[in-house]
This record gives C-alpha cells, sequence and structure tokens, in this order.
C-alpha cells in the first residue's frame, strides 16, 4: 500500500464560524493541520484585538482534547481601522493578519472596504509595521460579470496597490484565475497566493452541467477549464509563492440547497486528501509537501512544523453530511469515494 509521509501542514485560510457550527467543526480542522489562519467574517465580525482573542479562547476551548491546534488569528479591515490598532497587531504572538473584504464580495462582508484609494493610509500603516493584508480579490459592482470579477480586480486596485506600497507583504486569498497566477508569478517576493481543493479539483461544469450543485458554489466563483489548469500548475510547481488555503467555510446544508444559496465549500473533512488528489493526478505528489507545510510558515515568517502526517493510498467514503440533530453541513465530495486517508 503506497503511503506518504510529509511534515504535517498548515491551512492559511480557513472559516471555523462560532457557537454550534464551530463545535461541529473544528475537529476536522485540528486534526489534520497543526495551525490555521482564522477569518474575520463573523456576525459582527472581528475588527479588534480584545474580539480576536475572545475568538481565540473560544476556538481553543472547541478542540478535542488531544489535539495540538494553534489557531493563527486575524482581524477584519474596515474603514474604522486605526493605526494604533494595526500596531497592536504588529506586537501580537497571536493576530498574525488582517483581512480585506471589498464591500458586498461575498458572506458576511457589508463592514468591508468599499473604497479602497480611501483606505490607503492603512496600507501605509500596514507596510510600515509589516503586517499581511490578506485580499479577498474581487470587484463588486453589479455591472461586473461574476466570473471577470477577480480579474477586474487586479487591473483595477491590485495594481496600484502593489506600486504604491512595494513593501507590503500580500496573500492574494484563494486564486481561482489564470490572470492572479500570473499577476503573483510576476510580482515580488512580498506578493503570494492561496489556492482552494475545489479551485484545482473542479471547472464550472461541475457546478452547473446538467444541474445545479450548490455545493460547489463559492466565492470566487469556480472558473473555466484553462483557470483551473493554471492553478494546477501554480501548485505543483514548487513555486514558494503559492500555498495551501482551504477557504473551507461551512454553512447549513439547507442554507445552501435554497432558491438563494449562501456561498462556500466545506472541505475541512478532507482536505489534505482532496489536494493529495489533486497533485497525484498531476504526477506532482512529491510537490504537496512544500505547498501544504513550508510555502505558508516561510512567507509568515513562522517556524516550519517538525511533526509529520502520513497518507494512505486507502479509498474511503465521504459522508452524506456531518454535524447532528438539526446542524447538517454538507461536503465537498459528499457520498463520493476518495483515494487517500489521513492516518
Ligand atoms: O465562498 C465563500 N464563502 N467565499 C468567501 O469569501 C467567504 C466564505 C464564507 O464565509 O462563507
Ligand atoms: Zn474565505
Amino acid at each position: 500500500m503506497k503511503t506518504l509521509t510529509i511534515i504535517q501542514p498548515d491551512d492559511w485560510h480557513v472559516h471555523v464560524r462560532s457557537g454550534a457550527i464551530l463545535k461541529a467543526v473544528i475537529a476536522h480542522t485540528a486534526r489534520q493541520f497543526a495551525r490555521a489562519i482564522i477569518m474575520p467574517n463573523l456576525k459582527p465580525p472581528i475588527t479588534t484585538m480584545e474580539q480576536a482573542l475572545a475568538y481565540r479562547d473560544e476556538i481553543l476551548q472547541a478542540v478535542p482534547a488531544g489535539l495540538n491546534f494553534t489557531p493563527l488569528m486575524t482581524l477584519y479591515l474596515t474603514a474604522a481601522t486605526t493605526p494604533e490598532e494595526i500596531k497592536r497587531v504588529a506586537d501580537s504572538e497571536y493576530v498574525h493578519a488582517f483581512k480585506l473584504y471589498p464591500a458586498g464580495a461575498t458572506t458576511n462582508s457589508d463592514a468591508g472596504v468599499a473604497n479602497v484609494k480611501a483606505i490607503y493610509p492603512l496600507l501605509e500603516a500596514l507596510e510600515k509595521h509589516d503586517v499581511p493584508l490578506l485580499l479577498h480579490g474581487e470587484v463588486t459592482d453589479a455591472e461586473c460579470d461574476i466570473f471577470d470579477r477577480e480579474k477586474v480586480f487586479i487591473e483595477t486596485y491590485l495594481v496600484d496597490v502593489v506600486k504604491n506600497f512595494p513593501n507590503l507583504r500580500i496573500v492574494f486569498e484563494h486564486a481561482t484565475t489564470q490572470e492572479a497566477v500570473e499577476f503573483v508569478q510576476a510580482s515580488s517576493n512580498k506578493i503570494a497566493a492561496t489556492i482552494t481543493p475545489q479551485h484545482l479539483l473542479f471547472n464550472r461544469n461541475a457546478m452547473l452541467a446538467g444541474s445545479i450543485r450548490p455545493h460547489y458554489y463559492c466565492l470566487p466563483i469556480i472558473k473555466r477549464e484553462k483557470h483551473r489548469v493554471a492553478l494546477v500548475e501554480a501548485a505543483t510547481s514548487g513555486n514558494a509563492k503559492f500555498f495551501l488555503g482551504t477557504d473551507s467555510a461551512p454553512h447549513l446544508s439547507h442554507l445552501k440547497e435554497n432558491s438563494c444559496g449562501c456561498a462556500g465549500c466545506y472541505s475541512a473533512h478532507a482536505a489534505i486528501e482532496l489536494y493529495a488528489e489533486a497533485f497525484e493526478t498531476e504526477n506532482a505528489l512529491d510537490k504537496l509537501e512544500s505547498f501544504a507545510s513550508f510555502n505558508g510558515p516561510d512567507f509568515y515568517r513562522l517556524p516550519r512544523n517538525t511533526t509529520t502526517i502520513i497518507l494512505k493510498q486507502e479509498p474511503w467514503q465521504v459522508p452524506a453530511t456531518y454535524g447532528t440533530g438539526d446542524l447538517s453541513i454538507t461536503p465537498l465530495k459528499a457520498n463520493e469515494m476518495l483515494r487517500w486517508k489521513i492516518q
């Protein structure tokens, strides 16, 4: 039986929510990842150090005994964020970055940034204090086609941000297009990107051909095949600018199987296994460890993990749902077989 031993990976972009959903999902993340960058888009959003530390405590309380897991907290950048808060984050050992959501781009992004230019003084403070900026890179203009929103964000905002703040460290979160890959490749080593399992494994036909499959619906939306191919090439290239970020985003099943369904794919139940499938299909399993376990900590200037995980080639069937009672979360690849299993 084929096995693969790698240094324990981290998830550089995950939504674990709070309350009952947090309790239902956190073990999935904590059993495979040593650390994870926790997204701040709760209701209300995590905008202050105090909120982030309280949220961190709630997460640690929910981690089952025996699992060693470190949440890496982030703050939600708003027009009301102050340079003083940015300085506090720079000095904190628990909070690692700010997340910028364009207002209205996705789930719980109403408090996001309506005008990127207007927050340039905050980007200056992030650059000065060397705090990473995590970007949801999509424009929100109603007239802009949803499949073009990432590309247009790069042209309209990101080129200018990078020119004005050359030392600002930026993670282009959940890159979904060839244009994003090319932009990151052509930029300085201050610019990196995370890539999700769904954007490596599927193109938009998986979501839309023949029937509509809401569990593939996330934002930025899954694109056409040429973009998936560009993402796979980037992830498996060994280029240190690309690293693992699942964007696992749990929603209750009935809120996705809905006439106005929520955006977000739940992948924490099998994240490293899903990435292993994508890398294996590309004959690039030897590149999985750098993507999953080295490039992220190197970019965030954190030590690499020293523990290891073992993946075994052992087929298993993903459950239809996770959760108990009326809490039901439908995972990516529900009811389907996976080829790899973490030990
Ligand atoms: O699909 C998404 N879901 N994209 C995001 O950016 C947010 C996330 C969520 O929080 O559900
Ligand atoms: Zn996300």
